[in-house]
């Protein structure tokens, strides 16, 4: 079952078993993110999961990231992963003890506001790599230079040290808690896309973020992404009756350049825009320029008539 819409004040309540055609206002992430992640969904997860369907029995999540649909969404009963392992352990933790979670953190902001910051930064992300320990990966998200968190291809983190104070130990153990409140019925597993969405049965609803067909493929390390094989997984699924959201490059650059990617004739029925805002890493790429020119909008297709 999926989480039931909130009712707010001005609503009159649902009756047992009708549900309205949910709104992006039932969908609010929490206030913050936790980790600042690539292709972070954040700003438009409740765009997103406006989309879905009431009736989910169990939700997918393949390519979590920084869990921002899945915590906007936060299913009665989900199950969510990723293939980078640090960051995994990082979701675990939060759910199964976050004292120790917000200890990490709370070490770390202040071994590296201590001194040299740009210094700190630098021994703690060498640490990470020598180590893949995922405290260490817990500050370099945050404190890294524009959240761009970057892997080269052997799986070292590469971004260098941003220019802003990342947030105290007491604001990240209030976000800590919002968000462990929203992924209570979440289980996070470390694994390749394929094997989570080959799981997915009857009613039950995957949601797919990969990485950017087009420029985002090399940032997460050296991952086996291939959106044939994601294509396959989802063609499956459908026949197995699992309805499966795909979010994918759509237009960039204001529609001067279109990145469209073809799609296998039948597999989805829905095809949505969802206007994402300026791209993070092409200013990143640029050294910091704004580009306002540089307008990403993403597709969002589903496998159902919505
Ligand atoms: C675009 S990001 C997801 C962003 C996420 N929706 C969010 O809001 O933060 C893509 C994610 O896919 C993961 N990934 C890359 N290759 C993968 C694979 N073969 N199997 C599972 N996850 C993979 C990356 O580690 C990354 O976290």
């Amino acid at each position: 079952m999926a989480r039931r819409p909130r009712e707010s004040a001005d609503q009159p309540p649902q009756l047992p078993g009708l549900f309205a055609a949910p709104t992006i206002r039932d969908f609010e992430p929490p206030r913050g993110q936790l980790l600042k992640w690539i292709g972070s969904k954040q700003r438009f997860a409740s765009q997103i999961c406006a989309t879905f369907p009431a009736d989910v029995r169990c939700y997918y999540e393949p390519f979590v990231g920084s869990a921002s649909v899945c915590a906007a969404f936060a299913p009665t009963r989900g199950v969510a992963s990723d293939v980078l392992r640090p960051l995994v352990t990082l979701w675990r933790t939060l759910c199964q003890d976050p004292a120790t979670l917000c200890g990490w953190y709370a070490e770390r902001w202040h071994r590296l506001l201590q001194g040299d910051k740009v210094a700190n930064y630098l021994e703690m992300r060498a640490e990470y790599n020598r180590t893949r320990d995922p405290a260490d990966l817990l500050l370099l998200v945050r404190a890294c230079y524009g959240g761009v968190v970057r892997f080269a291809k052997d799986g070292s983190m590469n971004t260098p040290c941003g220019v802003h104070r990342p947030i105290q130990p007491q604001e990240f153990a209030r976000r800590a808690e919002a968000w462990r409140s929203r992924l209570q019925g979440v289980r996070f597993e470390h694994s390749d896309f394929e094997a989570m969405v080959d799981a997915a049965g009857p009613g039950d609803l995957v949601y797919c973020d990969p990485p950017y067909a087009d420029s985002q493929n090399a940032l997460y390390g050296a991952q086996a992404f291939s959106l044939d094989r994601l294509l396959a997984a989802i063609d499956r699924a459908k026949v197995r009756g699992a309805r499966v959201a795909l979010s994918i490059d759509g237009t960039k650059r204001s529609g001067r350049k279109v990145c469209d990617v073809p799609m296998p004739a039948g597999l989805f029925v829905t095809d949505r825009q969802v206007v994402v805002g300026r791209s993070m890493l092409r200013r990143f790429q640029l050294g910091g320029q704004t580009l306002e020119h540089e307008v990403v909008a993403d597709r969002l297709l589903l496998t159902w008539q919505a």
